[in-house]
């Protein structure tokens, strides 16, 4: 079943947003498959960030998701990667529908709570990067 790989960054975890934020995924009928609370290395957040690395706010980028903790998670089901994506909404949250997680909760592109595998090859490369096998749980969940 198709996996991607989501995480509530530093801002949405200071704002006490985890909850609301998992609960949508939760309530979508998703299966939550791996989740834990972690500080992130530098050298982990450049590799994840590595596509960005010649952009401008590359350093901004690393700073801000390396600030605080972050909420990692891992979570299954029918086009996942691409439902989670729509459920997020725009990365500007200025740009965000009402009603997606950033068009609610968001304030600036960098602070925009959440972020979600793009696509099946970033998706396996993230849940990778962040998730060792034995913390991917595979269970019987009945919606
Ligand atoms: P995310 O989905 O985590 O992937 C890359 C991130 O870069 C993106 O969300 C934004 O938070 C961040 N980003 C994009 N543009 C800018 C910018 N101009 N300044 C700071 N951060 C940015």
């Amino acid at each position: 079943m198709e996996k991607t790989f989501l995480m509530v960054k530093p801002d949405g975890v200071q704002r006490s947003l985890i909850g609301d934020i998992t609960a949508r995924f939760e309530q979508k009928g998703f299966k939550l498959a791996g989740a834990k609370l972690m500080a992130i290395p530098e050298s982990l957040a450049e590799e994840h960030y590595g596509e960005h690395k010649e952009k401008p706010f590359f350093g901004e980028l690393v700073d801000f998701i390396t600030s605080g903790p972050v909420f990692a998670m891992v979570w299954e089901g029918e086009g996942v990667i691409a439902t989670a994506r729509q459920m997020m909404g725009a990365t500007k949250p200025s740009e965000a529908a009402p009603g997606t997680i950033r068009g609610d909760f968001g304030v600036t592109v960098g602070k925009n709570v959440i972020h979600g595998s793009d696509s099946p090859e970033s998706a396996e490369r993230e849940i990778g990067l962040f998730f060792n096998k034995e913390e991917i749980v595979d269970y019987q969940k009945d919606n």
